[in-house]
This record gives structure tokens, C-alpha cells and sequence, in this order.
């Protein structure tokens, strides 16, 4: 628990929690004692990453099977969490990826990606918020990636999707900052998760931790009121390039 205790009973949405980062998060705050609703496709990852969070500590963990690209969908479950009481603490984790460029991929395919990535994090943000302002308290965690901030010779859509979050981050912080609502984007470079595990022609031993992105979104979480970190980019020490 952090040294203020000021997570516990603090209530949290974790998209992408089935695995990789978005578990990695959601355990992390069930230890500090927060009540976590968990958020994915895959029952049976949420099952079994409910099952860590209550081991680690949290009071309640509540699994929710929604596709974030369906932005009916995505209302639905914030209009449940509201009726419910809100939530504290948003991690807009889950997130796909995409090859495409300018010179393949697949346009149709980007729709999707953009509607997860980007219209989703804005969508729960835009239904959540105002209860965060109207309590005069909250936390929103944008997981971008360092194709945030730089531009991506492969993955331009992807690259396309980050920047637009980031921009969207960047303007949720300026809008409501003076309610006492964080807003921090965390830009990881390479993070060992199923995500990167077949991709090829990278050294995985030499990639980010779970751990290492988990520190960074708790930053937000377990400094004082007064402390916001608006953007936190993970770079890597040593080139991973096979
Ligand atoms: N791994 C990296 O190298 C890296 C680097 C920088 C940034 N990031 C970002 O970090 C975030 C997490 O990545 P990760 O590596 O942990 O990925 P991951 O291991 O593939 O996990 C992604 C999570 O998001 C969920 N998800 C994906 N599409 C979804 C959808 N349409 N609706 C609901 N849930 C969905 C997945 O569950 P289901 O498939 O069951 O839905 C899963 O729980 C992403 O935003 C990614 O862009 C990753």
C-alpha cells in the first residue's frame, strides 16, 4: 500500500486487463487496496486477472467482456460504472496494433484500431470525467507509446493512432487540471508482453518490464494532489535491434 494509504477503497477502470501491462496495472492497484473493474475481450484472462487482484488486496474486482472498438459498447459499460458511483482512477491501457503504412496495410483494419486506441480512451473519458471534476478528484492513465512522440517507418498507423492520443492526453490534462483531475500520458518504448513476443528482429531481452510501465502510471496515483506528471516516455537503455 502507498505510504499515505490514499489508493485504498479508491475505485478503478483498467482497460486491456486481461494481460501484458493493463494486468501488470490493475494488480498494482489492487495491492494498494483499490477496488479494480477489469476490462477485455477474453473472459477467461479477466477471470484469471481478477483472481490476482483479489489475492493482492483488492476489496472488489468485477470483469467486464466488452469490445472497446464498439463505441455503444463502451458507453454502456461507463453508463454501468456511473450508475454505480464512477470511478477514481481510469487507465486507458488496452490498445491494438497495426503494421500498416502508406504503402500497405490495410485501411479498413485502421478503423478499428483507431476506434480502440483513440476514439475508446476519449469516449470513457468524455463519461467519466465529470464525475471525477464533480468529486474534485481523479486520475486518468493514457498508455501512448513512444510512436507518440516520433514518427514510425512501419507502423504509421499505429504511429497515426498514438499521436492522436497523445494529443487528446495532452488537452484532457489543460481541461482539467483545474479541477484536481491528473491526466498523464505514459509513452513506453518495446515492453515484453504478448504483444511483442513474436515480433521479430528485436532483442526481447533487452525490452521494458511491465514493471517498468506499472511505476510509471502509479507516479500519478501515489504522488501528492499538488504533483501531476504530464507525460512520462520509457526509452530503452540499449538499442533493441536484433
Ligand atoms: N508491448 C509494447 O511493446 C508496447 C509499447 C508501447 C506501448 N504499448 C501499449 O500498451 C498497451 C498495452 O499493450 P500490451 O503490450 O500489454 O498488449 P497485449 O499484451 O496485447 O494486451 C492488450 C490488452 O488489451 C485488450 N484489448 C485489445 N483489443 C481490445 C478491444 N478491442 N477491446 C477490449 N480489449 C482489448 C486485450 O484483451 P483481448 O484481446 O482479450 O480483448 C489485452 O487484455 C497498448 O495500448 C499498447 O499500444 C505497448
Amino acid at each position: 500500500m502507498d505510504a499515505q494509504g490514499i489508493l485504498a477503497g479508491q475505485r478503478a477502470l483498467v482497460t486491456g486487463a486481461g494481460r501484458g501491462i493493463g494486468r501488470a496495472i490493475a494488480v498494482a492497484l489492487a495491492g494498494h487496496g483499490c477496488a479494480v473493474a477489469l476490462v477485455a475481450r477474453t473472459a477467461a484472462e479477466l477471470d484469471d486477472a481478477a483472481a490476482a487482484c483479489r489475492a493482492a488486496g483488492a476489496p472488489v474486482a468485477t470483469t467486464h467482456v466488452v469490445d472497446l472498438a464498439d463505441g455503444g459498447a463502451v458507453d454502456a459499460l461507463a453508463a454501468q460504472l456511473v450508475e454505480g458511483g464512477g470511478v477514481d482512477v481510469l487507465i486507458n491501457n488496452a490498445g491494438a496494433y497495426s503494421l500498416g503504412n502508406a504503402l500497405d496495410g490495410d485501411p479498413d483494419e485502421w478503423t478499428a484500431l483507431m476506434a480502440v486506441d483513440v476514439l475508446a480512451p476519449m469516449r470513457l473519458t468524455r463519461r467519466l470525467a465529470p464525475g471525477m471534476v464533480a468529486r474534485e478528484r481523479g486520475t486518468i492513465v493514457n498508455i501512448g507509446s513512444v510512436a507518440a512522440v516520433e514518427p514510425m517507418k512501419g507502423p504509421g498507423a499505429y504511429a497515426a493512432a498514438k499521436h492522436a492520443l497523445r494529443g487528446w492526453s495532452l488537452s484532457c490534462y489543460e481541461r482539467l487540471r483545474e479541477h484536481g483531475v491528473k491526466v498523464v500520458l505514459v509513452n513506453p518504448a518495446y515492453v515484453a508482453t504478448p504483444m511483442t513476443a513474436g515480433v521479430p528482429g528485436i532483442r526481447h531481452d533487452r525490452l521494458l518490464g511491465v514493471d517498468d510501465v506499472t511505476a510509471a502510471a502509479m507516479l500519478a496515483l501515489t504522488t501528492s494532489a499538488a504533483c501531476c506528471p504530464q507525460e512520462i516516455t520509457l526509452r530503452l537503455t540499449r538499442r533493441a535491434d536484433a
